[in-house]
């Protein structure tokens, strides 16, 4: 099995790349920065091949996803995202366009790209991670990444239709919160307090087997969905609550 992760070099991305290479995949583990890899376990593992390039640059990912898919491609993941709440935004506006290239134009571009391929050789998986954040229906909180995630969803659908019919799989990851390395520098060192909070081998459970039985959405945890499917139920004069 051919494996590409991109944004593989930490945290969610890095778990799931361990995953596959304990069942023997090979695999690319792909970041800005691969020099991240250095002394990891997975560094000098023979069947992993690292790659360094920005999902926004759509010329350095085609070159990456061609070169690793020359031998097939069976399992594209797309990790790489950027997070920047609404205050983030406010106080750096330029974090604005980089989290949209990154997260719904490079996700669009590794899609584009992967699809080829995998419409060449006849099959494959798509996969994203997304975030429960992108289901939540508009809340005071709201911000530019949790509509981005909310695309991610909406992308992943349109690709599952256009791409059935080539016997290729689109897989949308919904996470809650996983206790990774950024994860907690986004909550002082510590995201403890964040509810239902998921370590990451337990969300590389989740994700492994919904990935194995293709299924088209995989939200996680349960108790989290619930909490946002009962948000969504309300009235918007009790949403707008939420953040006063
Ligand atoms: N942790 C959570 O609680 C949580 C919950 C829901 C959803 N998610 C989503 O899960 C994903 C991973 O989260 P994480 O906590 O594991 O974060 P992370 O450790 O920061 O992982 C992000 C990965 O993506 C790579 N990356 C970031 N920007 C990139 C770019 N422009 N081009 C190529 N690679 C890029 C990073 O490497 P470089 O920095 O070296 O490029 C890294 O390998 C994100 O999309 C996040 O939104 C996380």
């Amino acid at each position: 099995m051919r494996v590409m992760i991109i944004g593989g070099t930490s945290g969610i991305g890095l778990a799931l790349g361990a995953h596959y290479a304990a069942r023997g995949a090979q695999l690319a583990l792909c970041g800005r920065d691969p020099r991240r890899l250095d002394g990891h376990a997975l560094d000098r593992h023979p069947h992993v091949s690292r790659y360094g390039f920005d999902i926004r640059d759509a010329d350095d990912l085609r070159r990456a996803i061609t070169d690793f898919g020359r031998d097939g491609l069976d399992l594209l993941i797309v990790v790489a995202g950027q997070y920047a709440d609404a205050a983030g935004l406010a106080a750096q506006p330029e974090l604005g366009p980089r989290l949209v290239q990154t997260n719904i134009a490079g996700l669009v571009d590794a899609f584009d790209i992967a699809a080829e391929l995998m419409r060449r050789q006849g099959h494959g998986q798509l996969v994203a991670v997304a975030s429960i954040a992108g289901l939540l229906k508009d809340y005071p909180g709201n911000s530019l990444y949790s509509a981005s995630k909310r695309a991610a969803i909406a992308i992943c659908d349109s690709y599952r239709k256009a791409l059935a019919p080539f016997g290729i799989a689109v897989t949308t990851l919904v996470p809650g919160y996983v206790d990774t390395a950024r994860l907690r520098e986004l909550n002082g060192g510590d995201a403890g307090a964040k509810p239902w909070l998921q370590s990451e081998a337990d969300a590389v459970k989740h994700m492994s087997a919904a990935i194995d039985r293709r299924a088209a959405r995989c939200v996680f945890p349960w108790q989290l969905h619930l909490l946002v499917r009962l948000f969504n139920c309300l009235p918007n004069w009790l949403r707008g609550l939420r953040g006063k």
